[in-house]
């Protein structure tokens, strides 16, 4: 096996340390029009290749990754996984207006030609259930609930879980059963890509907790900055905002700390200062198990 991060995601190369793989690299040089050449570095040739990318801010990122993963076939990889911490595209999963491409089918079909299988951290599925509805390859989706739930079990006394948003449910209510504390939901209104609304239910049962939000991705920031004023608003101390995926669009962090967040803190799935929860064990565990499933067709073959 071979590990080949994209330009970005080096520090995911540890994946190898802890699987006692190789480590190769994935070179792309930007000629002066931007046009991307890519090279892998490695003894490729009959390994199992495992990309590793980062995909957030995912436009300039994609098409190198696409050529990455056909370079690796060409010299002689038996097999190409994907290792991307975060899956962006997955929020529209449905047009919203006559005419638009589903970017959710879209950017998956693409991954699908293009590697063999795929792991992935937390991705936003919502409308759509699971990544095989997306994905014609195997594709699997480790939780990082466990490891928030750690993180917030060793920092806050008696913490109350606050979701921002319905969609934010399965993270929340189960991040709250493994903390053993209570979860609440927030209404949300968007009506546009900056503007939300965010009613709060009735938490006055909860007085005295010290409130956690929780959320999958931070994007904008601002659903997780209108939660924080709210809670504000009605009385509650700065609240701890933690999220899975660290996206944060300019300005968002600060934004959020500005809105009256106590702290920040995201899993690694997307290198960012309020990093604080590593994923390096979940998505090794991930890979070692699909490899075994290639080494057991292997064998059978
Ligand atoms: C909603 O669908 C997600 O769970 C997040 O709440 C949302 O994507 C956050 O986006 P933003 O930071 O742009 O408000």
């Amino acid at each position: 096996m071979i590990i080949l991060p994209m330009p970005g995601s080096e520090w995911l190369d540890r994946i190898a340390r802890d699987l006692h793989g190789a480590a190769g690299a994935v070179e792309v040089h930007r000629f002066p029009d931007r046009e991307a050449r890519v090279r892998i570095t490695g003894a490729v040739g009959g390994e199992h290749a495992v990309l590793v990318a980062c995909l957030d801010r995912p436009d300039d990122k994609v098409l190198p990754l696409l050529f990455a993963a056909e370079t690796a076939r060409d010299l002689g990889a038996a097999s190409v996984g994907l290792v991307a911490p975060y899956l962006p595209y997955l929020r529209q999963d449905r047009p919203f207006q006559a005419g638009e491409g589903v970017s959710a089918r879209l950017f998956t079909g693409l991954l699908s030609r293009a590697v063999d299988w795929l792991v992935t951290v937390d991705p936003h599925l919502h409308r759509i259930s699971t990544l095989a509805e997306l994905f014609s390859i195997p594709a699997e989706a480790v939780h990082a609930a466990p490891l928030l739930a750690s993180w917030i079990h060793r920092h806050v006394e008696a913490p109350l879980i606050l979701g921002p948003d319905a969609e934010s449910v399965q993270w929340v209510a189960s991040i709250a059963r493994l903390v053993d504390a209570p979860h609440a939901i927030f209404g949300k209104r968007r009506s546009g890509d900056r503007r939300v609304e965010i009613t709060l239910p009735d938490l006055a049962a909860y007085a005295g907790r010290r409130p956690v939000l929780a959320d999958d991705i931070v994007s904008s920031g601002v659903t997780m900055a209108a939660a924080v004023r709210a809670l504000r608003a009605a009385g509650w101390p700065a609240p701890l905002c933690l999220a899975v995926h660290a996206v944060f669009a300019d300005g968002a962090h600060e934004a959020l700390r500005d809105a009256g967040a106590a702290k920040v803190v995201t899993c690694n799935t997307i290198p960012h200062p309020s990093n604080a929860i590593d994923v390096q064990h979940l998505l090794a565990d991930a890979v070692s198990r699909r490899l075994s499933r290639c080494h057991a067709r292997e064998l059978r073959a």
